[in-house]
């Protein structure tokens, strides 16, 4: 089987590929940004078009935290369009079988209000563009399966952690960002850390390896895999519990401290992954298990700055 991998620099990207290429029956293509320009229809269509492959699976996105998601909403709406558009599309004019596109719980987050024109706000609060831009690529995956009985079918993570993280900690999401923070904390032997909005909202997260397990699943049953699937962990924890979990493994023995004025994103998002369940999947790593082995990857990479 040919497949043809988007986004294999990333974090997700670099925990599928070494499993996927050890697997003698999948010959697998996986250009970086610098080899093909997904912003560009053109650049994808003829790639695609000489490739022919018989999956897509495509992770690439313009991913962050919330600060970064808040400061460049164009870019997350844009980019994450263009780039999803440009392969489905260039996907189903070259007749390509099969692709796994990999959306997000953030499409989630407005369904709670009663619809009157606050429903219409799309103020940038939060990570409302990268959702906006994900839920466009889950509809146009739907829609070609209808009209063109296409197996286009979108995989919903929630939030996915480990090595290779984005370790920013402005940019990164809340597991990497507040480990690469409390660890300087730590050696800088900081008083106190300050956790964002009151810590009692909750997130769940799932270990990296327990996603590319459903992929590796998913790949082999995707005439069976549901249109859209969520997968999560199964159980969600506040973000002050984040911090203690991430500080069990690092060991910072300051003060934490709330800043009440910052943006802490909705009060709790816990996806129903029942189905993922039924179709043979389940976490195997628990959260402080899959900190402890990130907190490895982290410390490499940090000294080999
Ligand atoms: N991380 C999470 O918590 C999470 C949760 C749910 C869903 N997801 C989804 O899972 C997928 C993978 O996420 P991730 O965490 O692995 O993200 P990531 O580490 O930020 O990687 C993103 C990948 O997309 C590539 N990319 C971005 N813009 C590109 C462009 N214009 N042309 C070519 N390549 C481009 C990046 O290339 P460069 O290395 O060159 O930048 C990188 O390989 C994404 O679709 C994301 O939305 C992630």
């Amino acid at each position: 089987m040919r497949i043809f991998v988007t986004g294999s620099t990333g974090m997700l990207g670099q925990n599928l590929l070494p499993t996927l290429r050890s697997n003698p029956n999948y010959e697998i293509f996986a250009p970086t940004r610098q080899e093909l320009n997904l912003l560009n229809y053109e650049e994808v269509n003829v790639y695609i078009k000489k490739l022919h492959p018989d999956l897509i699976i495509h992770l690439a996105a313009k991913v962050g935290g919330i600060q970064t998601n808040i400061k460049e909403p164009v870019e997350f709406l844009v980019n994450n369009v263009l780039i999803s558009f440009n392969i489905i599309m260039a996907a189903l004019n070259n007749n390509v079988p099969n692709l796994l596109n990999i959306g997000s719980s953030t499409i989630y987050q407005n369904n709670n209000f009663l619809i009157n024109n606050q429903a219409l706000n799309i103020s940038p609060q939060g990570n409302e563009a990268y959702a906006l831009a994900k839920m466009n690529s889950l509809k146009l995956c739907e829609f070609i399966h209808y009209q063109y009985q296409l197996n286009y079918k979108t995989l919903i993570p929630c939030n996915v952690f480990g090595p290779f993280d984005n370790f920013d900690v402005e940019i990164g999401h809340l597991i990497p960002a507040v480990m690469h923070r409390l660890y300087l904390a730590k050696i800088q032997n900081l008083p106190e850390v300050t956790i964002w909005g009151n810590g009692k909202e909750k997130r769940e997260f799932l270990y990296v390896e327990d996603l590319v397990n459903f992929i590796l699943l998913a790949i082999k049953q995707i005439n069976n895999l549901p249109q859209n699937i969520n997968i999560g962990f199964g159980k969600d924890y506040t973000i002050d519990e984040y911090y203690h979990l991430l500080n069990k493994i690092i060991g910072f023995t300051g003060l934490f401290k709330h800043d009440l004025s910052k943006p802490a994103g909705p009060q709790r998002l816990l996806l129903d992954s029942t189905p993922a369940k039924h179709f043979g999947w389940q976490p195997q790593i628990s959260i402080l298990e899959g900190i402890a082995k990130t907190y490895q990857n982290f410390l490499l990479l940090f000294q080999s700055l």
